[in-house]
């Protein structure tokens, strides 16, 4: 794993964006799984302005979200299409049909589920993966007790996701109790995995992820058997890591000395 500590939000955002702009440009019709939340609203800012002012092309890019409520339709102000397509669609050009996020009104959430990882395989698989944690931990919304092996599916919610994420509703009473989301065995198959997380909040929860055990009680902790993975930080979220300093060093050294492989995930 590679872990970067930034010092604030806007140069994590600006670093994650980058390297997903570096891997459109090496490959043009990437596929890429997109996450949602307040954490890679930034990144998505970032990629926004590298289309408009400096030609970034998404004219081939697939995507893949990560989750959606069961039961909001896309056109909600809640629902994680509407969220993508206010942070990120509407604003590049991704080529509608190229766009996928689970659709929460499917008339069998098993066989969508089931057509779902089908469609991310026909794509060829998820070239980079972009990520959230959770402050339970998850990744998605594969709760603490998902299992490390797990595919997309129907997920129940905690009570703590549910109250974290009141704070987007009205009444907390309307926050969905269920959502489908890729499992966890979905998301270690992409090719690249970039994790972001930023704020004292989630200092605890990031360092039992990164440097605790690896188990389903804290599901992104399964990204520590990925070859590939990027954990970019602030300060504030990277505050608990015991080994900071070391992360610190290596992101020091590579700058100096081989800058071209910092973000590989080595
Ligand atoms: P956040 O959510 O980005 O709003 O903190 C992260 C998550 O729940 O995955």
């Amino acid at each position: 794993m590679e872990v970067i500590i930034s010092r604030t939000y806007d140069d994590l955002s600006k670093l994650a964006a980058r390297m997903i702009a570096e891997q459109v440009k090496h490959k043009p019709n990437s596929v890429l799984g997109l996450a949602t939340g307040s954490t890679p609203i930034g990144t998505y800012g970032e990629l926004i302005r590298m289309h408009k002012h400096e030609g970034l092309d998404f004219s081939k890019v697939v995507t893949f979200n990560l989750d959606e409520y069961v039961g909001l339709p896309p056109t909600h102000p809640q629902s994680y299409r509407y969220f993508m397509d206010e942070y990120l669609f509407n604003h590049v050009n991704i080529p509608k049909t190229n766009i996928h996020v689970p659709y929460g009104h499917a008339e069998s959430i098993l066989d969508f589920c089931q057509w779902y990882e089908a469609q991310i395989v026909g794509y060829g698989g998820i070239d980079i993966q972009l990520l959230g944690i959770g402050g339970d931990g998850h990744i998605a919304f594969n709760e603490p007790g998902s299992s490390l092996g797990s595919r997309t599916r129907l997920k129940t919610l905690t009570r703590q996701t549910i109250e974290d994420n009141a704070r987007f509703f009205d009444k907390p009473e309307q926050v969905p109790c269920f959502a489908i989301t890729m499992g966890v065995g979905t998301i270690l198959e992409a090719r690249k995995i970039i994790m972001l997380a930023n704020g004292p909040k989630k200092a605890d929860i990031v360092a039992e992820a990164i440097e605790g055990p690896i188990s389903a009680q804290v599901t992104a902790s399964a990204l520590q058997l990925h070859r590939d993975v990027v954990v970019l930080v602030d300060d504030d979220a990277g505050a608990k890591l015991k080994r900071a300093d070391y992360y610190k060093w290596v992101y020091e050294q590579k700058t100096k000395l081989l800058p071209g492989l910092i973000g590989r995930g080595t």
